[in-house]
C-alpha cells in the first residue's frame, strides 16, 4: 500500500554535478519501492522548466517534486551556479526555515506516506539539524570523491597548524604551495596545491573556507554518509575517513549502480540536465575511427580565460587528431567563450564544437580515445566506468585533489599544468593518444573499468553497500 511505503526526501545542491547523482539515487530508491520527494531549490526548478520548455516539474504520484526558496537571482541571468560562494551562503540563509516547513507539511499530508528519511547533499547540510529536530532519520550524500572529502576535512587542521589562510597572495607562486601535508597517511605526498581550492585564500573570513569547515562538522553529527565512490578505488582514504565520519556507504559509480535497477517509470522531468543536449555529437562520432577522437569538456561550472581557450584550441590543431570540444558559451570569464580567429577554418573537417552533449553516451562511444577534463568527480567516474584515459586540467573545488589521485594513485591519466601553452598541450595529447605512456594509462583505465563494474554487480562492494544503506533507510537501526 502507498501509505506504508518508505518515504525518502532528497535535497540536491543546485548545480549540475550535484543534481545528477542525487537524481540517480532517487530513481534507484524509487525502483526499490520508496516514495520520493525530490526537493529543488527555486533556481534549479525554474531553470529546468525553462530548459525543457515545461509548465512545471511534475513526476508520477509516488515521485514528487517540491521547491524551496534559495535567494538566488532568476535562472535566466548569467549562470548562478558558477558563483559557488554565493550559492552556498544564499541557500544556508534562505532555505532552512522553508525546508523545515516542507517536512512538517509533508508529514501532515494524508495521501502520502510519512517521511522516513532525509538524504541531502553535504553542501546542503543545514538539513541535518532540521531533520534531527523533527526526529526524522537523515544521511548526508557526498557526491564527490573520498579523496576530495579528505582534502576538505583538512581545512580545520590547516588553520590550526597556521598553514592557511595564506600570509600573502605571493604564497601562490613562491613555492609555498609545495608544502607537503605529511600527516595524511592515506595520501602520501599530497601537497598544499592539491588540497581543494577554497582554502588557498588570504582571508580568514572567506565564505567558502568557513562554509566547508561547517559542512564537515555537520556531516560528522549525521547518521550516515553516502559517497559516490567504490572501495577498491579509494581503499586507504576510506579507511582513514571511517575513523572520523559516521558509517560510510560507498555506492559508486552510482550511474553504474543505477543501471542495474529495474527501469523506473521516468518522465522528462526526472531528467536533471540543465542545458539543451546536442545529440548530433554522437552521429559525428559514428563517422570517426575507433579511439581516434580527443573529447574535451570542462563540465558545468568552471570558468577560464579566452587566452587559455586559445592555447587549447591551437594545441588541438597542432596535435592533428579529430576532436569533439564541448565549449560552454559561459566557459570564459565575464564574456562569451571565443575561439581564436582562424581556428575554425584551419581545423575544418577535423573537429566538432558543441555547447553541451550527452556526456555519458559520448564517453562510451568507441571513437573516443582520450578525455580532456576539468577533473570534476562525475566526469572522472563516468570516464573510469568506460575505461577512457584522461588528461586533467583542474581549476576549482576538489578538482586538484582528484587530479592528484589520477596521476599518483589510479594512474589512468596525467595532468596539464596551470597556464598551459599550446605546444605542451599538443605534446601531452600525442603522448596520451599514441605514446607509450598513453598505452600504460589506457591499460590502467581498462583495469579500473573492470573493477568499477565488479563493484556495482551482484555481490560487488557497492551493491552490498547500497543494500545496507537501503536497509538502514527503511529500518533505521542505530
Ligand atoms: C562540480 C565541481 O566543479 C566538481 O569539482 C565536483 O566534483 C562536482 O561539481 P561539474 O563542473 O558540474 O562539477 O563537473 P562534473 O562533476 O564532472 O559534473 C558534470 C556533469 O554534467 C556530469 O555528470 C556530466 O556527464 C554532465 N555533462 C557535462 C553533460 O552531460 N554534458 C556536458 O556537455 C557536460
Amino acid at each position: 500500500m502507498e501509505s506504508e511505503k518508505p518515504h525518502a526526501v532528497l535535497v540536491p545542491y543546485p548545480a549540475q554535478g550535484h543534481v545528477n547523482p542525487l537524481m540517480q539515487l532517487a530513481k534507484l530508491l524509487h525502483s526499490r519501492g520508496f516514495h520520493i520527494t525530490f526537493v529543488y531549490t527555486e533556481y534549479l526548478r525554474d531553470r529546468l522548466v525553462r530548459v525543457k520548455g515545461l509548465g512545471s516539474v511534475q513526476g508520477p504520484p509516488d515521485f514528487r517534486f517540491e521547491a524551496i526558496p534559495d535567494g538566488l537571482p532568476p535562472s535566466d541571468n548569467p549562470d548562478a551556479t558558477q558563483r559557488t560562494a554565493d550559492v552556498c551562503g544564499s541557500t544556508k540563509k534562505h532555505s532552512v526555515a522553508p525546508f523545515k516547513q516542507l517536512l512538517i507539511r509533508l508529514n501532515s499530508t494524508t495521501d502520502i506516506p510519512r517521511v522516513t528519511c532525509v538524504i541531502s547533499d553535504t553542501l546542503m547540510s543545514f538539513t541535518v539539524r532540521v531533520a534531527q529536530e523533527l526526529g526524522i532519520f537523515e544521511v548526508q550524500f557526498w557526491t564527490a570523491s573520498a579523496c576530495g572529502l579528505m582534502g576538505y576535512n583538512q581545512y580545520a587542521e590547516l588553520i590550526r597548524r597556521g598553514i592557511v589562510p595564506l600570509k600573502d597572495e605571493s604564497d601562490k607562486s613562491n613555492g609555498y604551495l609545495e608544502t607537503t601535508l605529511e600527516w595524511i597517511k592515506a595520501m602520501e605526498g599530497l601537497k598544499l596545491k592539491h588540497v581543494p581550492v577554497p582554502c588557498l585564500t588570504t582571508d580568514p573570513e572567506d565564505v567558502l573556507l568557513n562554509f566547508m569547515i561547517e559542512q564537515m562538522e555537520n556531516c560528522k553529527i549525521s547518521s550516515g554518509l553516502i559517497i559516490n565512490t567504490f572501495d577498491e578505488l579509494e581503499k586507504e582514504v576510506l579507511s582513514e575517513l571511517g575513523s572520523v565520519f559516521p558509517p560510510i556507504y560507498t555506492i559508486g559509480p552510482l550511474h553504474l549502480s543505477a543501471r542495474n535497477e529495474p527501469e523506473t517509470r521516468a518522465n522528462s522531468t526526472m531528467d536533471s540536465t540543465l542545458w539543451k543536449e546536442e545529440a548530433e555529437c554522437l552521429e559525428w562520432l559514428d563517422r570517426r575511427d575507433k579511439r581516434s577522437v580527443v573529447y574535451v569538456n570542462f563540465g558545468s561550472i568552471v570558468v577560464t580565460t579566452d587566452e587559455t581557450i586559445a592555447e587549447f584550441a591551437w594545441g588541438l590543431r597542432a596535435c592533428g587528431f579529430h576532436f569533439l570540444w564541448v565549449l560552454r558559451p559561459d566557459l570564459a570569464m565575464g564574456s562569451s567563450a571565443k575561439l581564436p580567429e582562424g581556428f575554425l577554418e584551419e581545423t575544418k573537417g577535423k573537429g566538432l564544437i558543441a555547447n553541451w552533449c550527452p556526456q555519458e553516451k559520448v564517453l562510451s562511444h568507441s571513437s573516443v580515445g582520450l578525455f580532456i577534463t576539468h577533473a570534476g568527480w562525475n566526469s572522472l567516474s563516468e570516464s573510469l566506468a568506460v575505461g577512457v584515459p584522461v588528461l586533467c586540467f583542474p581549476l576549482r573545488a576538489e578538482q586538484p585533489t582528484n587530479s592528484w589521485s589520477v596521476s599518483s594513485v589510479w594512474v589512468n591519466g596525467m595532468e596539464i599544468q596551470h597556464n598551459p601553452k599550446q605546444d605542451a598541450i599538443s605534446l601531452l595529447i600525442k603522448e596520451m593518444m599514441i605514446g607509450e605512456t598513453g598505452k600504460e594509462k589506457r591499460e590502467r583505465a581498462m583495469e579500473w573499468k573492470m573493477k568499477a563494474h565488479e563493484a556495482t554487480s551482484e555481490g560487488g562492494s557497492s551493491t552490498a553497500s547500497l543494500n545496507r544503506l537501503i536497509d538502514q533507510l527503511i529500518h533505521q537501526v542505530k
